[in-house]
């Protein structure tokens, strides 16, 4: 056992499940993974950027495709882990998609869209939860991560819905905590300030034509800039999730781990 940076084993032996990790936060977690010795299935809905990640990461990586709004297929990517590899340690349920309003006003509100948002990044959370609990609570060990957002700590205005659907996922790992502890389980959250992915390339593209959310980021850059910095790496959230799942955190659940450069102090 090390805690070195450079070809460490600190999940030496674990098995994990990453959800959205054909790209951004879930790719560089998935590598990072990988460097400590874990083997990682990579679950995404863009089949050519997942199977070119797991090729990219190596032997020790695999791709499937898991739409994680249809629970059957977040159970099929946690069966899959236990047929391919024996046992599961880590679900990283970090896929989640973006929503803004298009202007700083409620009644453009689309609830068609809330229903989505809260599909992909709260429900889909819970799913997780519930089938990585079925495989992991017979050997009493596994570690379940949640990708929330600081959105979900602090609601931002045009963001109110997404800031919703990330509040519910704190919500979710509170709520989830004690029951999966009965069973010597861990789940806990990251919420990552803004991080440099497609995601957030999306948001800048989209501001160039809607400028109340040109001004909001702007608003929302300076209050980070005020803090340490504007945006994030993967990486910075990667190494998070790394401390999440290994053995160090053994006694760390209930938590909403906060990576953000002091946004929301
Ligand atoms: P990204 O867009 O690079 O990655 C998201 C991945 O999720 C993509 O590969 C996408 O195909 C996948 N995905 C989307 N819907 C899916 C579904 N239904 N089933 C399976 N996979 C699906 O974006 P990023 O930033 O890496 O996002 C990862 C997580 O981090 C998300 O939950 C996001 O809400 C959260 N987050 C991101 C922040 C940022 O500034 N980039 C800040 C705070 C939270």
């Amino acid at each position: 056992f090390s805690t070195g940076s450079n070809g460490s084993q600190r999940l030496g032996g674990k098995v994990a499940v990453i959800t959205g990790a054909a790209s951004g936060i879930g790719k560089a977690t998935a590598a990072e993974f990988i460097r400590n010795g874990a083997k990682v299935i990579i679950a995404d809905v863009q089949d050519d950027l997942g199977h070119a990640v797991a090729a990219e990461l190596g032997p020790e990586a695999s791709y499937t495709r898991c739409d994680v709004a249809d629970e059957a297929q977040v159970a099929a990517a946690v069966d899959l882990a236990v047929e391919r590899h024996g046992h599961l340690d880590v679900l990283f349920g970090n896929a989640g998609i973006g929503g803004v309003l298009p202007q700083d006003d409620m009644a453009s509100l689309d609830l068609g869209n809330f229903d989505r948002l809260m599909t992909v990044n709260a429900r889909a959370v819970l799913a997780g939860i519930k089938h990585a609990a079925r495989v992991m609570a017979p050997r009493r060990r596994g570690s379940i991560i949640c990708t929330s957002s600081t959105f979900g700590v602090l609601p931002a205005p045009m963001f109110a819905m997404y800031s919703v659907s990330k509040a519910t996922t704190i919500a979710i790992v509170h709520a989830t905590a004690e029951p999966l502890a009965c069973d010597g389980l861990r789940v806990n959250a990251i919420s990552p300030g803004a991080t440099r992915t497609q995601m957030l390339q999306q948001l800048r593209l989209l501001s160039e034509t809607a400028p109340g959310l040109r001004e909001e980021l702007k608003r929302l850059a300076g209050k980070e800039a005020a803090a340490a910095g504007w945006v994030l790496e993967p990486e910075d959230i990667a190494r998070a999730a790394l401390y999440l799942a290994s053995d160090e955190a053994s006694h760390v659940t209930g938590h909403n781990l906060v990576v953000d450069g002091g946004y929301t102090v």
